[in-house]
């Protein structure tokens, strides 16, 4: 069994779930790989995260033996696509304790859910029998936070701009962490939702959300919880967090592109109005008007991602086979290691809590005055693949006063000689901009 050396000031626990990396990492093909001459050194799952074989070879069996379109044909092969369909909603459902399995709506992407329930709110906001908590306009306010990825920010920007509503956001502190002192100020009666980045993929802070929802119950507005960083990395009980919606996306968390997820509670969804018209989510059609099937079918219009969405049940099941608490545990150790270890880098800034506690495995820095493109160009010719620019969350960039950031991020496949090979790589990166 490989294990890492806990880093001083981490809590030993001797009831920690525990897996072997060595073994995962035999799971994921691409971990052979060589980049530049150099074993491939991957900083870079806050991005994408690697497919195990188990997830690929749940993709190509299902194209090369089940393959039909789902929910509309009675034969043979059409019912097993449906079946595995339905099949990896279920599993999702169970992995984030959705008490239905209908409160599992599959999307493109994280970006696409979120937009499917700003245009919800706007599609609502027309129509005069619409449920009231979706109906917004001028007086209304949406509110945020200046550490989202661009994708809790552009709908919700659109939104306001379709329906005279205004945006307003938590700041962000110098430690990288959400400013709630403005709390009762900031989410009001005027409130209809607040949409909030769970973890960001940016600071690496994860917020917590307790004081926020009940504030969010006490104004009766709707709380979104963006946890594209999060589910991949972490225990996920939506009953327990108390969210209205949260998205994530399967390409994060070991299963494939284009596949994406919203859950809602069942009697939100069933109080929201379609986005996306079209074959599969309608009740009947006539030529003059339509109504619409129930949750989650009617955000589905059209023959769905099929295959993705059975691969994303396999990713599920392989994540849940080595299990999340032991993942985050992981993932913890390697920050607190990773922490430690760029602390030794002269020159080196952190962006986001510089300490293991309320945050993940996703670290943000600067180098002295190297500009991080150059870093990133001198650590890939070193193999070591991070990720640089402003990460779609030009916002933090800006609150930092940096037009981009290095960022180095972590996953269950990750090792301390990674993140050696890394500081390793800032030495030289060092050296040849000295
Ligand atoms: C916090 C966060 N939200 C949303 C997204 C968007 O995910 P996707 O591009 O898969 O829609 C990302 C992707 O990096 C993210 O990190």
């Amino acid at each position: 069994m490989t294990s890492i050396a806990i880093p001083s000031g981490m809590p030993q626990y001797d009831d920690v779930p525990r897996f072997d990396v060595a073994r995962v990492r035999a799971d994921f093909p691409i971990l052979d790989r060589e980049v530049n001459g150099h074993p491939l050194v991957y900083l870079d799952s806050a991005n994408t995260s690697h497919k195990p074989r188990q997830v690929l070879d749940v993709l190509a069996e299902h194209y090369a033996m089940h393959n039909a379109n789902v929910s509309r044909s009675v034969h043979t092969l059409g019912t097993e696509a449906t079946e595995a369909y339905e099949g990896a909603r279920a599993k999702i459902a169970a992995f984030i304790n959705a008490p239905s399995v209908d409160e599992v709506v599959f999307t493109k992407n994280s970006t696409e859910a979120i937009n499917l329930v700003a245009y919800a709110f706007s599609n609502a906001s027309l129509r005069p029998d619409a449920d009231p908590r979706f109906r917004i306009g001028p007086g209304d306010e949406i509110v945020i936070s200046e550490m989202e990825h661009h994708s809790n920010i552009v709908p919700w920007q659109l939104l306001a701009e379709r329906t005279g509503a205004t945006l307003r956001w938590f700041p962000v502190t110098d430690h990288g962490r959400l400013d709630e002192s403005g709390l009762d100020d900031l989410v009001t009666e005027r409130t209809k939702i607040v949409s909030l980045v769970h973890m960001s993929n940016i600071l690496g802070t994860v917020n917590a959300t307790a004081r926020i929802t009940q504030r969010v119950r006490e104004v009766g507005a709707l709380l979104l919880l963006d946890c594209s960083q999060s589910v991949p990395h972490m225990p996920m009980d939506v009953v327990d967090y108390d969210a209205d919606f949260i998205v994530f996306t399967g390409h994060k968390m070991c299963g494939p592109t284009g596949i994406g997820v919203l859950w809602g509670r069942g009697e939100l969804l069933a109080a929201m109005p379609p986005v996306l018209g079209g074959g599969s989510m309608i009740e009947t059609v006539s030529m003059a008007r339509s109504t619409f099937a129930a949750p989650p079918a009617r955000f589905e219009a059209g023959t769905p991602p099929i295959a993705e969405a059975v691969a994303l049940g396999a990713a599920v099941d392989y994540l849940t086979g080595i299990g999340m608490r032991a993942i985050q545990w992981h993932e913890k150790e390697l920050t607190a290691y990773a922490l430690d270890a760029l602390a030794t880098v002269p020159g080196l800034r952190i962006f986001g809590p510089n300490v293991p506690v309320g945050r993940g495995g996703t670290i943000s820095f600067a180098l002295g005055d190297v500009h991080p493109h150059d870093v990133g160009q001198v650590l890939d010719s070193l193999g070591v693949q991070v990720r640089v620019g402003h990460h779609c969350a030009k916002p933090v960039c800006t609150r930092f006063g940096v037009p981009a950031m290095t960022r180095a991020s972590f996953y269950l496949y990750t090792t301390t000689e990674e993140i050696d090979a890394l500081v390793a790589g800032l030495e030289q990166v060092r050296k040849v901009f000295d």
